[in-house]
């Protein structure tokens, strides 16, 4: 009999949370937004993988709620919804309060909040069950590299009995104003739970073996893996799967959707998808091409708005906290984005993103970059130290491989005149730039510039806009 059939009539004894002889009772509640093609997806994957396991859908008042319902009753699932729709991340919050209020009326043991889009592909509750009773911890989850966060919320394994005390804490919450950061806020209650571990769960730390103090408050659930950008064999999530991934398991399973139903999982009643690169910036808070910065999004969405389904390559010269290579990823769809940077904490390597590190002067860059993308890069841009002599240097090597057509960027061209940024007896990037304009004017072909460029570049277009330029090939 599957772990997850029996009901649990009695309390584990005191100070253990799981009794070892009594199977599990484990529930899923899925919150939702819409997303009516993803909630299929869920309904199916239970009954094909883990028909035993209850599930709860959790809608956050969408104008699908009815059509939800509709599916849940088909497929034997409980719905719920909430009265009307929550801001950002506390409609997440309501799916903890009502699965637990759900959990503890069906008396389940366990609960696990899965996000829509974190599809179970194997059965998955057995192991969760022996991971349970061998730790004894109330919560279950695990770290991601991606963004270093110590906790994640797509999927969340709680002991009802603990986490059911927590419910009118995760509702003040939802009620008090402002934001709330919900892994973090829910990884508060996990360490604060875990202060009331017994020995049986000490004895499993010493398992897990050392982990840093933000990577804990919860038993190591193998199943998440521990990068979220990373695809594991258990699940699809959209971070490391794309929606034509959905749609492939969709066709595979016979239901009825095409690959644009899983484009937009709010089915167009979610928030406006964000129509240009100045909303999509606001996403990534740490760069400072954004329009309360230095403002660069409002130049690159003129140059380059209208051909961004088309550009395929994009090489960024720093890297720093990796938000905007982020950002290029969001905007340009069908873009591979490379950065470099010096900096090993400035590896980011996500879904669509590599970082190569390296001085950005460096001449031997050329061949990695070669490789990388074989048929050259669209845009270049150049965020890195901003030293004239980098900056030329860069130029100089990288923009013979720029396609015919595509663009080479310079940010920061203030920089050009801070004595911190240039050398004696180097010109400083605006006096090479001119240098450059001169030569092309004057002559008409870039070869017979007194201060040589490799690769005998050729410019069609360049255009400055303040602090930047646009070099077009
Ligand atoms: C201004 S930050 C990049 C910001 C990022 N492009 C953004 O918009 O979020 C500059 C980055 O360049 C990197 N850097 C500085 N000197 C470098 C060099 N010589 N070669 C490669 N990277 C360098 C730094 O480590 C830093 O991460």
């Amino acid at each position: 009999m599957a772990s997850s059939q029996l009901s649990v009539m009695v309390q584990p004894p005191t100070g253990r949370r799981f009794a070892a002889d009594v199977p599990l009772r484990i529930g899923v509640a899925v919150g939702t937004f819409a997303a009516l093609p993803y909630i299929h997806l869920q309904l199916e994957a239970r009954k094909r993988l883990y028909p035993n396991v209850p599930l709860l859908v959790h809608d956050d008042h969408s104008p699908k709620r009815a059509e939800l319902n509709a599916l849940c009753t088909q497929y034997g699932a409980d719905f719920t919804c909430n009265d009307s729709r929550h801001p950002p991340h506390k409609g997440d919050l309501t799916v903890f309060v009502s699965g637990l209020q759900w959990a503890r009326e069906r008396r389940l043991d366990l609960l696990v909040k899965l996000s829509r889009r974190f599809l179970p592909i194997i059965p998955w509750a057995d192991s969760l069950a022996q991971l349970a009773i061998k730790s004894q911890y109330a919560t279950f989850n695990s770290w991601t590299k991606t963004f270093n966060f110590g906790f994640r919320s797509e999927c969340v394994g709680m002991a009802v009995r603990d986490w059911v005390q927590e419910q009118s804490a995760i509702s003040a919450r939802i009620t008090e104003p402002g934001t709330p950061f919900v892994e973090a806020f829910i990884h508060g209650i996990a360490r604060r739970l875990a202060q009331r571990n017994g020995e049986e769960a000490k004895t499993y730390d010493r398992t897990v073996g050392e982990r840093p103090p933000a990577f804990s408050g919860y038993a190591v659930w193998d199943f998440m893996g521990t990068d979220r950008a990373t695809r594991y064999p258990g699940f699809l999530w959209h971070n490391s799967s794309q929606a034509d991934d959905y749609h492939a398991l969709s066709r595979e399973w016979g239901l009825p959707y095409n690959a644009r139903d899983f484009n937009d999982p709010n089915q167009g009643f979610g928030n406006a998808p964000p129509r240009n690169l100045i909303e999509i910036a606001e996403r990534y808070p740490r760069t400072d091409k954004r329009l309360a910065k230095h403002g660069y999004v409002r130049h690159y969405e003129e140059v380059f708005g209208s051909v961004r389904d088309r550009v395929q390559s994009v090489l960024e010269i720093g890297v720093d906290s990796g938000d905007s290579l982020r950002m290029w990823r969001d905007w340009l769809p069908s873009a591979q984005i490379i950065g470099i940077d010096n900096r090993a904490h400035s590896c980011v390597n996500e879904q669509r993103i590599r970082t190569i590190k390296g001085e950005q002067q460096d001449l031997q860059l050329v061949p990695l970059l070669r490789a990388a993308a074989p048929g050259g890069f669209d845009i270049v841009i150049d965020d890195g130290s901003h030293q004239s002599a980098h900056q030329i240097a860069s130029f100089t090597n990288l923009f013979p491989l720029v396609k015919r057509g595509g663009w080479y960027v310079i940010e920061d061209l203030h920089a050009s005149y801070h004595s911190r940024f240039n050398r004696d007896g180097v010109p400083s990037i605006m006096q090479f730039l001119a240098k450059a304009l001169d030569t092309l004017n004057a002559n008409g072909a870039w070869v017979s510039a007194s201060t040589p460029v490799a690769g005998q570049a050729d410019f069609s277009e360049v255009r400055f806009f303040r602090s930047i330029v646009f070099i077009r090939k």
